[in-house]
């Protein structure tokens, strides 16, 4: 089975679990477990940041830096695709009792005006608006990458309407590499950003969330609340330091493994696809001749697994578990599946 589902479903490597059996451990609820706190310092050096905190997931991670950056009541700009506000289960809404204002995106990439037009007015009828969030890369935008300029662009007007600005980069480094920009260089615009280790990365579990050392601090307070305290978490840890010593250059291989898998995509009978648009390791594409998710179900029985994404769009993502022979032998299939 070439198993394309997802970024999230590789499993640990050979050193990547010597490196967790071997690891150092304390009690991170306690503050002296020394590997979750070495995964910290690094995450926070890599983001230009005072300090991060490790989180059991990328949306407890989104949700703890909405939650800390806002009171119940308030209001916050997000696209409305946005990972944070799509799939996160109402997040918003039940842990931080906050509106979503919502601003639609071209490929999940908005503009700074569309964040002006979202602003309230500060009066007692509104809520005040706290927070603009910023999804790079994009996941239902396709792995889009938002461009530097733009996000200063958004990030001018959020400063200038006293709006503080969190970045799910749950693939930030899928962004850096695909455009050659340091991480730190997008999470200065930011006051929280919050990445992923265990999706391009390949390690089995967590995020971190950086900013400055008061909020970060702030942000331990409400991880605790929602359940992300945990003990013995440098055996994990020690996962998530491995992959972001090891495994960020190499997603240039999954980035051309997409595009490659575009390429023999975008030919074949029944599929619409625009190569250009796959921008990191995420490809998105149309079909025509029937609906997505029985389609799925005959490439899965063939031997390609892939989601639907919706009734017309099927998306398939590239990681660390598949390489470039089995991206030939995927488009081998899904061709002869294709043409019947
Ligand atoms: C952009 C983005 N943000 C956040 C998350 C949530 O991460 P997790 O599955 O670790 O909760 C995902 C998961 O796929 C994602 O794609």
């Amino acid at each position: 089975m070439i198993d394309l589902r997802s970024d999230t479903i590789t499993r640990p490597t050979p050193p990547m679990r010597r490196a967790m059996a071997d690891a150092q451990v304390g009690d991170d609820v306690f503050g002296d477990d020394p590997t979750v706190l070495a995964l910290e310092r690094r995450a926070a050096e890599i983001l230009g940041k005072e300090a991060a905190a490790y989180m059991p997931s990328g949306t407890m991670s989104n949700q703890v830096a909405i939650r800390a950056h806002t009171e119940p009541g308030d209001e916050i700009v997000i696209e409305a695709t946005a990972h944070s506000y799509f799939y996160e289960t109402g997040g918003p809404a039940a842990l931080a009792g906050v509106m979503c204002h919502l601003i639609p995106g071209e490929r999940g990439i908005f503009t700074g005006d569309q964040v002006r037009a979202a602003l309230r007015p500060r009066n007692v009828h509104f809520p005040p608006t706290k927070l603009v969030c910023i999804e790079n890369t994009h996941n239902r935008g396709g792995g889009s990458v938002w461009p530097l300029e733009r996000i200063a662009e958004v990030a001018a007007v959020a400063r200038e309407a006293g709006l503080a600005m969190h970045l799910d980069g749950a693939r930030l480094w899928n962004a850096s590499v695909a455009a050659g920009i340091p991480e730190r260089q997008y999470a200065r615009h930011f006051d929280t950003v919050s990445v992923c280790f265990s999706k391009g990365l390949g390690a089995p579990i967590g995020s971190a969330l950086a900013g400055t050392a008061a909020f970060i601090g702030r942000a331990r307070r409400f991880r605790k609340m929602f359940g992300g305290g945990m003990r013995q978490a440098g055996i994990v840890a020690a996962g998530a330091l491995y992959a972001l010593e090891h495994h960020r250059e190499r997603l240039a291989e999954d980035h051309a493994n997409a595009r490659r898998l575009a390429q023999g995509l975008a030919g074949l009978p029944g599929i619409e696809l625009d190569p250009p648009t796959v921008e990191t390791n995420i490809v998105i594409f149309r079909v025509t001749a029937s609906p997505a998710p029985a389609l799925c179900g005959r490439l899965k029985e063939a031997g390609v697994w892939m989601l639907p994404r919706d009734d017309e769009n099927i998306r398939a993502v590239t990681h660390l578990d598949v390489n470039r022979a089995e991206i030939d032998e995927a488009i081998g299939i899904i061709g002869r599946v294709m043409r019947g």
